[in-house]
This record gives C-alpha cells, sequence and structure tokens, in this order.
C-alpha cells in the first residue's frame, strides 16, 4: 500500500494515483476496476477527460468501499464562473456516483492564464465554498504558475491542498515544491513516466539495471520518495499497473540522485495552446 499524504487542508492522500486520461469508456472502467484489485486507493480524473462516468462504474462496480479511495477530479477552464463551476462539480459528483471528492481542482487557470482579478477571486471563492459545503473534502489547483498559486494562498488565503503540475526526473519544479511545502500542500506529479520518453535516457536505464528494476520504477521512485509529492502514472495494463506499484520497494541511493540531478531538466510535454505562461 502506498504511503499518504496528509495536511491541514483535508488531504489524505495515497502518494501513488492512477492517471485515467486518455481513457475512456469501458477500457477506463476496466482499467480503473483493475487498480482497485491491485490495492491502488486513489484515481485522478477530469470533467474535461470525459471519463468520470466510466471511472463512477468502477467504483460502483468495485468491492472496495468508497471512502476508502481517494478520487480527484477537476473543473475545465472555461466553467470558472461561480454558476457554472458549481455546476461542474454536481455534474462530475453525478457521473461518479459520489456525494463527495476527495480532491476537487480547477484544472487550468482560464484560457493562457487568463484568470486574474475579480474573475480569480470569483472563482476562488466558489472553490472554497465547495469545500465548505463538503461536496469537496479537500480543493486544490493545477497548472498555476507560482506567481498565480502566491496570489491565490496569500492574498485570497485559500485553504489549497495540492497542485497538480508537470513533474518528472527531465522538468524542474523545484520552486513550486518549495512553495508548496512551506504552505502545507501537496505536488501532485501528472505525465510521471513523460509518457514514456524518459524511459529510453541511457542513465535512468544504467540506474535501473544496477537496481534491476525498470526505468519506468526508477522515475516513479524519484518523485515518491521526495516529501509531499504524488505521482499519478496512466497505466491501463496489469503489468503496467503492478509494476508502477512495485516501484514503492526501490530505493534510490546517493549516487543514484546525484546522477538524476545532473540531468538536463526542460521537457515539458503538456503545453497546449491555452497553457499558461510557465515559470
Ligand atoms: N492536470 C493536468 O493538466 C494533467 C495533464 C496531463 C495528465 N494529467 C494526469 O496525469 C496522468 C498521467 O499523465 P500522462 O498520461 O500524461 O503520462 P504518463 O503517466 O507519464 O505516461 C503514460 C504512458 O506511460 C505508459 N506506462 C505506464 N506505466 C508504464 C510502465 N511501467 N512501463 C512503461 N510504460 C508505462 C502508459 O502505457 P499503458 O497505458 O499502455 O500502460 C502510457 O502510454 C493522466 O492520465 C492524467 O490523469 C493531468
Amino acid at each position: 500500500m502506498p504511503p499518504r499524504i496528509r495536511n491541514r487542508h483535508g488531504l489524505n492522500m495515497p502518494t501513488l494515483g492512477l492517471g485515467t486520461w486518455p481513457m475512456t469508456g469501458d477500457t477506463c472502467t476496466r482499467a480503473v476496476l483493475q487498480a482497485l484489485e491491485l490495492g491502488y486507493r486513489h484515481i485522478d480524473t477530469a470533467a474535461g477527460y470525459a471519463n468520470e462516468d466510466a471511472v463512477g462504474q468502477a467504483l460502483a462496480d468495485s468491492p472496495v468501499p468508497r471512502e476508502d479511495i481517494h478520487v480527484t477530479s477537476k473543473v475545465w477552464w472555461d466553467r470558472l464562473e461561480p454558476q457554472a463551476m458549481r455546476q461542474s462539480l454536481d455534474d462530475s459528483l453525478r457521473a461518479l456516483r459520489s456525494d463527495y471528492l476527495d480532491l476537487f481542482m480547477i484544472h487550468w487557470p482560464g484560457n493562457q492564464g487568463s484568470l486574474a482579478g475579480d474573475d480569480l477571486r470569483r472563482s476562488i471563492d466558489t472553490l472554497v465554498a465547495a469545500r465548505d459545503s463538503g461536496k469537496a473534502r479537500a480543493i486544490g489547483v493545477a497548472n498555476f504558475p507560482l506567481a498565480l498559486l502566491r496570489e491565490v494562498v496569500e492574498q485570497r488565503a485559500a485553504p489549497l491542498a495540492a497542485i497538480q503540475v508537470e513533474y518528472h526526473l527531465l522538468l524542474d519544479q523545484q520552486a513550486l515544491l518549495d512553495y508548496a511545502r512551506a504552505h502545507d500542500m501537496a505536488l501532485i506529479a501528472y505525465t510521471p513516466l513523460g509518457r514514456g520518453r524518459m524511459l529510453e535516457e541511457p542513465v535512468i536505464r544504467d540506474i535501473a539495471a544496477r537496481h534491476q528494476a525498470l526505468p519506468s520504477q526508477v522515475a516513479l521512485s524519484w518523485l515518491l520518495e521526495q516529501d509531499a509529492v504524488a505521482a499519478i502514472p496512466k497505466a491501463a495494463s496489469l503489468a503496467n499497473q503492478q509494476s508502477n506499484l512495485d516501484a514503492l520497494r526501490l530505493r534510490l541511493d546517493e549516487q543514484d540522485r546525484a546522477r538524476i540531478a545532473a540531468l538536463p531538466k526542460h521537457l515539458r510535454l503538456v503545453s497546449p495552446d491555452f497553457a499558461p505562461r510557465w515559470d
């Protein structure tokens, strides 16, 4: 069983979760059911993935009680007006057949980071109200650059429990991570395997060979041994889901960490045209 991250903002979440994008329909339901059977207790979905219904089906079909599973969902950037956001959350809950989310996030800060001023205040107030109502046990944001995160936490005093961003051993996120830790927030690493890109990296392959492990397990272990960091690799197959869970048993050493620290860290794979200007 993965260790958990708990914080004063209401988070109680296993460090390793299952990413569900871009799975939909029966493929998604089967993958989530299989993951729950293997011992995953953290599922990442979003209104924007068009798979909450499929995830909800798996939650309903699984013998694992709902309260034992951490479910994250997110509201898309074109539904950040208060009424639209409330409706989006209700739609997510209906699709997931649940009366609460464990973590409710704003998926992107508007179109190209357009969420600002009064719109930002209203959206954050609505996010906080979702937590106060009990429909979300914790709240957070995804894809917020550091300056915007600071504004939300420091000027709006929003009790954010987590930020979700792209993070892996070929992308530096130290500034966000330091800030998250200083404010008792988790950093949830998406695209933690770099969609397979880093699995060909010779240094990672070499470290994996030394430990008789897989490159994917080196990538996950490096993330999961960091304080306040969770990771949500997407895996459809039984073999990949199991091997990602087994990464929790791999222990890197100082030499491995030094070699990983020396790798270039500018590989950003997720940057759609509506992304904000990154740090
Ligand atoms: N907040 C956001 O804006 C945002 C953006 C992107 C992603 N996400 C979340 O993060 C999750 C993961 O990110 P991602 O899907 O972009 O990338 P990822 O998890 O880095 O990579 C997924 C790919 O890696 C493969 N894989 C999984 N385990 C493997 C293993 N042990 N060995 C070899 N290959 C393996 C998967 O193949 P198989 O499926 O065939 O196993 C899939 O092709 C998404 O599903 C989503 O939930 C959030």
